[in-house]
């Protein structure tokens, strides 16, 4: 059993943070122990990324497989040099992106230990735009190795909440800034080699980069037989409840579609929690009325409306918690369109799913 460590959180203002506490934080990660932080996309569990001692904390706290390698966090573009090999393309990326949700893939230097990269001759930096994560890494002076501060396979939190319901006793400090902005983790690009490949969509998209770069970007397309990125083999953003998908045109027969299902669940004695969007909830309101009778499922929550699809980013993961606190058994959810930013949240929801998605 892993010793229970005595966690202490820090509750900081997201924009000007106590610089104590951002100094206590960065002395505990001068002293190789674990600090989460909140960055824009999600909130992260960092340690000494040139320590291995540290990153072996990283990795017990969070239960992570060994051969998942993690991203290393800057404050200053000038450390890049010391960590990988540069070519002009990043500073055209890091010029446009940086600080922000961007995460490049290189060749790494031999600063980099292997138990960051996981063994792989290329290493993830990433440069966060959140005030309280660049005070951080600034004030440690060292490179913060940080992966979601989530247990390996549960959805990555956006607040402090999740954060202490999965790693209480698991980490030495814990920064609560309030909830995240992006909501689903960073972009991550593969620039090791060409052409240029998006491993894990984010917020920012391959056509935002295409647009930056003046070339052609690909969308990496997962093969589970060969997983380009170690990270895309495991199971990953899963509530404790099984999540059923349902992918469409139509919103209203998405939306029939939802209710014939729950309702068939719920004859059979489960508990059905329904993740659907605002214009949705109308209609499903209407439609219950109209047949006369409100289908009363155990949990509705909405994502947030259709046509505002970064709130929908930002609330996704806080929502799929909520869903498993009420203890639902199963989760029917509305599938996205993968365009902009509907790419990251079909990529995140189609993995919590598994293969259980219904198109019609
Ligand atoms: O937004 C984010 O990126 C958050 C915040 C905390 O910065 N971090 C995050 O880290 O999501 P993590 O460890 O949960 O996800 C990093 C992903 C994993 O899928 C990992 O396999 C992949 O990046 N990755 C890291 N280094 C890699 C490498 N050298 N080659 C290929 N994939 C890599
Ligand atoms: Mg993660």
């Amino acid at each position: 059993m892993n010793k229970i460590i005595s966690t202490k959180l820090y509750e900081v203002d997201p924009q000007n943070p106590d610089k104590k506490l951002i100094k206590q934080a960065a002395k505990e990660l001068a002293d190789n122990n674990t600090v989460v932080f909140p960055t824009e996309t999600v909130y992260g569990l960092g340690a000494n990324g040139l320590s291995d001692t540290a990153i072996d904390k990283i990795f017990k706290a969070k239960k992570r497989p060994q051969d998942n390698p993690l991203i290393l966090h800057i404050s200053d573009l000038q450390d890049l040099d010391r960590l990988c090999e540069i070519n002009k393309d990043i500073y055209k990326l890091a010029g446009h992106f940086w600080p922000g949700p961007l995460t490049i893939i290189l060749k790494k230097k031999k600063t980099v230990p292997t138990s960051v990269s996981a063994g792989l001759d290329t290493v993830a930096v990433r440069m966060p735009s959140h005030p309280v994560a660049l005070q951080l890494i600034k004030e440690a002076e060292v490179p913060v190795a940080a992966p979601s501060a989530n247990l390996s396979g549960k959805p990555s939190p956006t607040r402090a909440k999740h954060v202490i319901h999965d790693l209480w006793g698991r980490v030495n400090v814990i920064i609560d800034a309030g909830p995240t902005g992006v909501g689903v983790e960073s972009t991550v690009l593969d620039m090791s080699s060409h052409p240029y490949r998006v491993l894990r969509p984010g917020g920012i998209t391959p056509k935002d980069l295409e647009r930056v770069l003046g070339g052609k970007v690909k969308l990496y397309v997962s093969n589970n037989n060969k997983p380009s990125s170690p990270g895309l083999k495991y199971k990953h953003y899963a509530p404790n409840a099984q999540l059923l998908l349902v992918e469409g045109e139509n919103k209203e027969e998405i939306v029939l579609k939802i209710k014939t299902l729950g309702e068939d669940y719920q004859s059979r004695g489960l508990k059905v929690g329904i993740l659907i969007t605002d214009e949705m909830l109308d209609y499903l309101i209407n439609k219950s009325c109209e047949n006369n009778g409100y289908s009363n499922f155990y949990k509705i929550l909405t994502l947030g409306p259709e046509n505002d699809l970064d709130i929908v980013a930002r609330n996704l993961y806080s929502k799929l918690r909520e869903m498993d606190e009420s203890e639902v058994d199963i989760i029917i959810a509305r599938g996205f369109e993968e365009k902009g930013m509907g790419i990251a949240i079909a990529n995140r929801l189609s993995k919590a799913a598994g293969n259980n998605i219904i198109k019609i």
